[in-house]
């Protein structure tokens, strides 16, 4: 749908969007983290936004410049990520979660930075799952008709893998797009299918992210009228 002055179909909508990815500390100086830079994340809230939406975007570990008329929550880690998405969906018409949730956490916090020692080899890091954010709020919508949306980055078998994902996560939408060294992360443009609970299978060709965005949204917007 090419789009000029956007069409303010979300006006008295609320919309969550998750964006950024997760940092899991190990000690007060190091983290586990992941390559997300927000861009898509925050295309979505700009987009709704312009659409007429009063927006959430809830901000793991971004560096991007607050988006005007969004309320911004910044998070950390997955834990609390979590409390925030459950805490802002409360009221939501929709929720997309285009945020980087690390799947591991470090088991142990270690108060004090960790140090190496002599000529000893190094401990195993053990870890701990996190929760499925995305699992949750799907499985027990905070609203009916609550429309919510994930994303999912793939390698190999992209579209098989991501209808067993949507299926898993039980969630409406589920955008696929496939990964490589060079493609997605940090870039200002994606690709992508966005696979619905319903069967439907819309591909979005190469381009901007919001343009990928303004397809979320319309497919969003149909599920919720
Ligand atoms: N997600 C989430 N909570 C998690 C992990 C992922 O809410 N702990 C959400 C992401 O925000 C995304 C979707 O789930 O919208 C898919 O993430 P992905 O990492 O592809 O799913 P996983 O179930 O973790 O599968 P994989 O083993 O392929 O990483
Ligand atoms: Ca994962």
């Amino acid at each position: 749908l090419a789009r000029g002055a956007a069409e303010p179909d979300l006006v008295g909508r609320h919309v969550v969007v998750s964006a950024g990815g997760t940092r899991e500390p190990l000690d007060p100086v190091r983290f586990l983290g992941n390559r997300s830079s927000g861009k898509q994340g925050y295309a979505l809230a700009r987009t709704a936004a312009a659409r007429g939406a009063r927006v959430t975007l809830i901000a793991a570990n971004t560096s991007l410049p607050d988006p005007a008329g969004v309320d911004v929550v910044p998070v950390g880690t997955a834990v609390q990520l979590r409390e925030a998405v459950l805490g802002a969906a409360a009221d939501a018409d929709a929720v997309v979660m285009a945020a980087a949730v690390a799947d591991f956490r470090p088991a142990v916090y270690a108060a004090g930075k960790i140090k190496k020692k002599d000529d000893r080899d190094p401990e195993p890091v053990a870890l701990v799952r996190n929760p499925d954010i995305l699992a949750e709020i799907s499985g027990s919508r905070a609203r009916p008709g609550q429309v919510i949306v994930g994303f999912a980055a793939e390698t190999d078998e992209v579209l098989a893998n991501g209808r067993a994902k949507l299926k898993r996560k039980g969630c409406d939408l589920l955008v696929v797009n496939e990964v490589g060294e060079r493609r997605t992360f940090g870039s200002e443009e994606n690709e992508a299918v966005v696979l619905g609970a319903d069967g439907s299978e819309t591909p979005v060709p190469h381009g901007p992210k919001e343009a990928l965005a303004d397809t979320v949204w319309d497919l969003v917007a149909a599920r919720l009228s």
